[in-house]
């Protein structure tokens, strides 16, 4: 028997080489090359309908319908916001996060809370068992979910083949794997053919399928950006684990702005929505000490206040230190040059802290200002009013 061809794969990008590299010329990681044996590209799809043949054929642009995308409410607002005004019906949503913020407690809180659809509830990492506990502890029930502990896309699809769904959802899509592939489950191959055969059966069979993926410890979705490229939708759940506040935000939407914005707050029963966020961002006892600023930022269509708090002390070792939790430390090393130059304000002698309250991530540059002004606050000790 001939000797499999093996291939050399990035986990980070997909790059191919045919041996091994230390650093991947496609991305920059270092160390992401792992031996895969090369797949036979014209092996046939798993399954095929009438579907597939109907598509082959060329239409003219003015004889496709248009219909609008049917949309529909998931019965959770925040939820319904970041996808842009509910889900479209045969569309691909990844959600990621890191380990523990909540992505399999939204997922399904969203599949007991569907009432008149078929949810499959598909997961690779806990049993029925510990699935039926928690959705115990969130309080709700419902006659047309099903749950399923499965890791291997051909029975999966048989299943799905059997009962039909309208709503698959997938925990998590590094656990799923391919009898096509001879690759481990998670690494970079399987989980692109996986979510590309889902991707096939979402749009064929118009069903809506969520994808939890699993984030890497740079923060991106592991086994990434080809990932991100393929799927319609890319929502990421974020927030400090110790505190009760989770953001998710929209990173891609081909149905929708990207720049939305969900607030929860986890509870004993399961995810809150919280309708007027910017109680949350405000501590309001602090209000009355130096280096706190208040600011507004849009996000998606709704404003934003934001806290800024910001400590200044003389450095006490050698090179001060800049720190931040929430907004980019090289902004922050820029706007202090700025406050150096202009205002000559001798910074390069302090430390500077600063924190953005809630555990929200800003981007938006309109929060400098506020930034400025809490360092300047805290530098001169000086209570904004
Ligand atoms: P989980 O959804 O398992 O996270 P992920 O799938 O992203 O890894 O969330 C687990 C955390 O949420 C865990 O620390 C317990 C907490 N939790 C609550 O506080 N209340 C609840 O009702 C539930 C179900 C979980
Ligand atoms: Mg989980």
């Amino acid at each position: 028997m001939a000797k499999p061809k093996t291939v050399f794969v990035c986990q980070n990008c997909g790059a191919e080489s045919p041996k091994w590299l230390g650093k991947c010329p496609a991305c920059g990681e270092w160390n992401t090359y792992v031996e895969e044996i090369k797949q036979d590209a014209t092996a046939p799809p798993l399954w095929s309908t009438a579907a597939t043949e109907k598509r082959a054929t060329p239409q003219k642009i003015q004889d496709i319908a248009t219909e609008a995308y049917l949309r529909y409410g998931t019965g959770d607002g925040e939820l319904d916001r970041v996808l842009g005004g509910g889900v479209v019906s045969g569309s691909l949503i990844l959600l990621g996060g890191e380990p523990g913020i909540g992505k399999s407690t939204l997922l399904l809180q969203f599949a007991v809370s569907v009432q008149d659809q078929t949810v499959f509830y598909i997961s690779g990492e806990e049993s029925p068992r510990q699935i039926k506990m928690r959705a115990e502890r969130i309080g709700i029930s419902s006659d047309r979910c099903f749950l399923l502990a499965e890791t291997s896309i051909e029975t999966i699809f048989n299943q799905l083949a059997q009962t039909r769904a309208d709503y698959v959802i997938i925990d998590s899509i590094q656990t799923l794997h391919t009898s096509r592939i001879d690759a481990v489950p998670g690494s970079i191959s399987q989980v692109r053919d996986c979510t590309g055969q889902l991707m096939q059966y979402a749009k064929q069979n118009e069903v809506t399928v969520f994808l939890i993926g699993h984030i890497n410890k740079e923060g991106s979705i592991a086994g990434p950006k080809v990932l991100e490229h393929m799927v319609d939708t890319v929502l990421q759940f974020e927030g400090d684990r110790n505190l009760t506040y989770r953001i998710l935000r929209t990173i891609k939407n081909r149905f929708g702005s990207t720049s939305e914005l969900g607030i929860y707050r986890m509870v004993e029963k399961g995810l809150q929505e919280v309708k007027n966020p910017s109680e949350i961002l405000l501590s309001d006892q602090q209000s009355q000490s130096s280096g706190v600023a208040i600011g507004a930022s849009m996000e998606g269509n709704r404003p934003l206040l934001i806290e800024v708090q910001a400590l200044v002390s003389p450095a006490t070792y050698g090179t001060p230190q800049r720190s931040t939790t929430g907004f980019d430390v090289k902004r922050l090393h820029m706007l202090l040059a700025v406050l150096e130059r202009r205002l000559g304000i001798r910074l390069s002698t302090q430390d500077v802290f600063l924190n953005i309250t809630g555990g929200i991530r800003v981007h938006d540059t309109s929060l400098d200002l506020a930034v400025c002004a809490a360092v300047y606050s805290s530098y001169h000790d000086l209570i904004l009013p």
